[in-house]
């Protein structure tokens, strides 16, 4: 079942199935478990966010669809700066190039390609030129991480998603910003993951999917009890809604098959 799949290691419902994917970053989700193969797109990519040779966080990526399914990461915040350039994954080109991600010049330059070249296995800069009512939307956001690297490390292409305009600085912002902040008191290391749904629009010619939801899902472990947490949003409203886990199995599960 998806749902004992998808975050069975935050509820402790798990049979620890091995997923061999982030066998360099398990320590993104809670008790190194990873989650199972039910959100698996057709050509992924697993990737373990490597910055300045540490690693900040996991994303699942889909290489059909040129954005991420979801990246998990500990919630933890602080201060830093923002980055105002955007990296790519040296290693959805070519698995023997370097693993710190990297700007398309310098990964352009070091290995004498194009930038069209590191088109082909991922979203780039260009992609996102002309956006209209589009942000560039984090899925693990910079405003959850602590230090310059960390932060920096959230400016991926593997990790961007174009987001409502209205959303992204609306209602999703107030849940990053505000809710996070007043639910996650008390947690021990608050384990998240961030999730888009595909939808049926895409950007730059068709290269860059649109999602149709964005979710985020969250573990955190008192002392005295397990929490979870789930809201989701269309990517075409203001609005976000509070769910089960059950309803976002039931929703990715629907979605899956479609
Ligand atoms: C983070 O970056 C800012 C701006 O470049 C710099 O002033 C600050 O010293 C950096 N912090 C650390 C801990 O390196
Ligand atoms: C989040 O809220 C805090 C406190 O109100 C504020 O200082 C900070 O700038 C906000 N961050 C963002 C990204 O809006
Ligand atoms: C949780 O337990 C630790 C270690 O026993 C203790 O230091 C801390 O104060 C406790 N936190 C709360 C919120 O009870
Ligand atoms: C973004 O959301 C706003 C607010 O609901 C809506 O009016 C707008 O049409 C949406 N834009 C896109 C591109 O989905
Ligand atoms: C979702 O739950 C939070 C508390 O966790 C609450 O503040 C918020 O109003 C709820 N949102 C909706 C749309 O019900």
């Amino acid at each position: 079942m998806l749902g004992l799949l998808l975050l069975a290691s935050c509820l402790w419902l798990g049979h620890g199935e091995v997923v061999k994917s982030f066998a360099n970053c398990p320590q993104f989700f809670y008790r190194n478990t990873t989650p199972g193969n039910a959100l698996q797109p057709q050509n992924p990519a697993w990737i373990c966010q490597c910055y300045k040779n540490l690693y900040h966080f996991a994303t699942l990526y889909d290489r059909k669809m040129s954005v991420p399914v979801y990246s998990a990461y500990i919630y933890q915040p602080g201060p830093g700066r923002r980055s105002k350039s955007w990296l790519v994954e040296p290693q959805l080109i070519n698995p023997t190039y370097h693993k710190d991600m990297d700007t398309e010049s310098s990964i352009a330059n070091q290995y004498r390609i194009t930038p069209q070249q590191i088109g082909q296995s991922q979203a780039i800069n260009q992609d996102y030129n002309k956006l209209k009512d589009l942000d560039c939307g984090h899925l693990s956001p910079s405003g959850h991480q602590s230090g310059n690297n960390s932060k920096w490390a959230t400016f991926t292409l593997t990790n961007r998603v174009p987001q409502n305009s209205t959303l992204n600085k609306g209602q999703w912002k107030d849940y990053e910003n505000q809710t996070m902040a007043q639910k996650t008191p008390g947690c021990k290391s608050p384990y998240m993951i961030m999730g888009a749904v595909p939808g049926n629009n895409y950007i730059s010619k068709k290269r860059v999917n649109v999602p149709s939801h964005i979710w985020s899902a969250a573990c955190c472990q008192t002392n005295t009890s397990m929490n979870t947490w789930v809201v989701i949003a269309e990517n075409n409203k203001n609005q976000i809604q509070n769910l089960t886990l059950a309803q976002l199995e039931t929703h990715l599960r629907a979605r899956a098959l479609h």
